[in-house]
């Protein structure tokens, strides 16, 4: 379930481009995303991440540990809507990375963009769900495809769809 190297070297670059402070993870697993968002923030910044698995986050949480990230990330073990609608709705938030349940993304859109800052960055994981999500009538792929419109419609951000590994689908905050 993690992503792929190139895609974490590109999560660190970006938050280093953006000198990002504030930075959501929805859906963290064992870590490794967590870890390529963390390294690359500004001195003072903060990851929140968000996941339901004790299991899978106990693993990261010793990864952070070992990688000396552990001070600059925060878990919250709930379900990732939960944790979002109770963030402060001021837009604070530099760069979201989307990495859960794929049928909750339009969800997880929803109450990321108003709390993210003009610039700011959400990136959507699985973008192209193997190919399926052209034509599938699989859950997933229908809301990924669904995602993809809103995001490309929405004149709220500019949108681009990169086809590194499973696809990055990116929101820039206009
Ligand atoms: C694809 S994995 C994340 C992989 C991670 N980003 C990485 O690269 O290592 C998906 C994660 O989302 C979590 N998840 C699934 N549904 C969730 C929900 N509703 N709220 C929060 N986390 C969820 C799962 O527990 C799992 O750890």
């Amino acid at each position: 379930m993690q992503i792929a190297v190139e895609q974490g070297a590109f999560l660190t670059m970006l938050a280093r481009l953006m000198h990002a402070r504030r930075a959501v993870e929805v859906g963290t697993f064992t870590g490794y995303s967590a870890i390529c968002i963390a390294r690359g923030l500004a001195d003072g910044g903060r990851l929140l991440c968000c996941d339901v698995s004790e299991e899978w986050t106990a693993i990261a949480r010793r990864y952070w540990m070992r990688a000396g990230l552990e001070d600059r990330i925060e878990l919250r073990l709930a379900p990732a809507i939960d944790t979002l609608r109770g963030l402060p709705a001021t837009p604070e938030i530099d760069l979201a990375f989307v990495d859960a349940d794929k049928t909750g993304y339009g969800a997880y859109y929803d109450e990321l963009l108003p709390r993210l800052r003009p610039n700011g960055l959400i990136v959507f994981d699985n973008a192209l769900w193997g190919g399926s999500v052209v034509d599938s009538t699989d859950p997933s792929a229908v809301a990924l495809r669904a995602l993809a419109d809103r995001v490309h419609a929405d004149p709220r951000v500019d949108a681009v769809l990169l086809g590194v590994a499973d696809g990055l689908l990116l929101a820039r905050k206009r």
